[in-house]
């Protein structure tokens, strides 16, 4: 495979992960579907155990362990984040599942951002908790003051930033620095930015996992996630990864493969027209907050220009005091954002929110209800007057 590393993002995307040269000429790599794998002899099903027990994990044996199409995707992804290797897993959570415990045992202590995907945070008070694992939900703005929540046994800190729902961006490196001194493994979800707008591992985590259910497929008919690891942090996720069933579907694999070949383009698109739609979105009487850390007075804008290169389609809104009726009455029939509870993909969604079911390190307060919002692909205009037309419907329902 060529090194392609000297280019700028734009034509990595296009030529990570694939060697026509090596491939018949083919633009694109094979889709292997396998289950067995073959050994020509013993000695050779001997040198995959060696490998195994050698953490090169560079010989196929099995389908859940991957194919070359499983590492033709892990190395595209591992080129954009600049890591050592990548694991693929069936989805984004599974990789957030894998990568946690991967590092974390009975007695250690997590410290994770408060305002964690939903669901992983279920998998922590559900699961972790289960098997022993003390946690602490630190707030999201806390910076180098996480260090007073340092205790001996913590053995894990996981950023996803700008959080879920609440869009609030950490000081990742000023984190990770601290967290390097004590040997603490740090974990970040990357799924907002995806690798075109931040590189978590050169800003120090360890392992950055992407949901490439997102913004990397990009048309919301798949499921998968990936973890970028280090080369410390690689065997730990990929045992893990692989010895607790997590694996993806070579023809998801190769739909991500595909999506990923546009996402930097993508991504300027959702970026310049979220832009456009947050400015509107701020000047109507109906909002009181968009939380999006684009926005110039955002109060994460400083952090976010800093270590970021750009934003993603996905926002929050807080609305201003109205009913439930009301509320209801501009989600129900919007036409073009639709009610879903996924995002990534080229179309816009809306959907309620509710972060004070999700919040316990700070309350959350707002005067009305929440929305987040994923500005697609469509023309900005069109979004544009189906909003108008849901706070039209509001006003009516009142
Ligand atoms: C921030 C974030 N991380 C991870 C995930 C999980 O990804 P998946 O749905 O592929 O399990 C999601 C899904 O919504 C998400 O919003």
């Amino acid at each position: 495979m060529k090194d392609v590393t000297s280019y700028s993002m734009e034509t990595q995307a296009l030529h990570a992960g694939r060697d026509p040269d090596n491939n018949h000429g083919v633009v694109n790599p094979p889709v292997y579907h396998c289950s067995t794998v073959i050994f020509p002899s013993v000695e050779q099903l001997l040198a995959t155990r060696r490998d195994r027990a050698s953490g090169a994990y560079e010989g196929f044996t099995y389908g859940r362990e991957g194919t070359a199409t499983t590492r033709a995707f892990e190395d595209a992804i591992t080129l954009l984040e600049g890591g050592y290797r990548a694991v693929v897993t069936s989805c984004g959570l599974g990789a957030i599942c894998a990568s946690l415990t991967a590092f974390l045992s009975a007695g250690d202590h997590l410290l994770i951002v408060d305002s964690l995907y939903g669901p992983a945070r279920t998998f922590c008070e559900d699961f972790l908790k289960k098997f022993g694992v003390e946690i602490t939900y630190y707030p999201p703005g806390i910076g180098t003051g996480i260090a007073a929540l340092f205790q001996p046994n913590t053995r894990v800190v996981y950023f996803e930033s700008p959080g879920s729902l609440t869009f609030e961006i950490t000081d990742v490196p000023a984190i990770t620095k601290l967290c390097r001194a004590r040997g603490i493994t740090t974990i970040m979800d990357n799924t907002w930015a995806s690798p075109v707008c931040f590189r978590p591992l050169s800003h120090g985590v360890d392992v950055s996992i992407n949901a490439a259910t997102k913004y990397i497929s990009g048309h919301s008919d798949l499921m998968l996630g990936i973890a970028v690891c280090t080369e410390e942090a690689f065997v730990p996720v990929k045992k893990t990864a692989s010895g607790s069933g997590y694996c993806g579907g070579p023809d998801d694999i190769y739909m991500a493969m595909r999506g990923l070949r546009t996402l930097p383009l993508r991504m300027k698109r959702h970026q310049e027209s979220a832009l456009i739609i947050a400015q509107w979105l701020q000047r109507r009487p109906e909002v009181s907050r968009v939380m999006y850390p684009a926005l110039p007075d955002d109060p994460s804008h400083a952090l976010w220009q800093r270590d970021f290169t750009g934003a993603s389609g996905l926002f929050g809104v807080v609305l201003n005091a109205c009913t439930d009726r009301q509320f209801a009455a501009m989600l129900d029939h919007m036409e073009l954002f639709r009610l879903g509870y996924s995002w990534g993909g080229y179309e816009s969604l809306a959907v309620p929110t509710y972060p004070s079911d999700l919040r316990s390190a700070q309350p959350w307060v707002a005067p009305g209800p929440s929305l987040r919002l994923h500005v697609g692909l469509e023309n900005p205009d069109d979004l544009i007057t189906d909003l108008e037309r849901g706070f039209a419907r509001m006003a009516q329902a009142a």
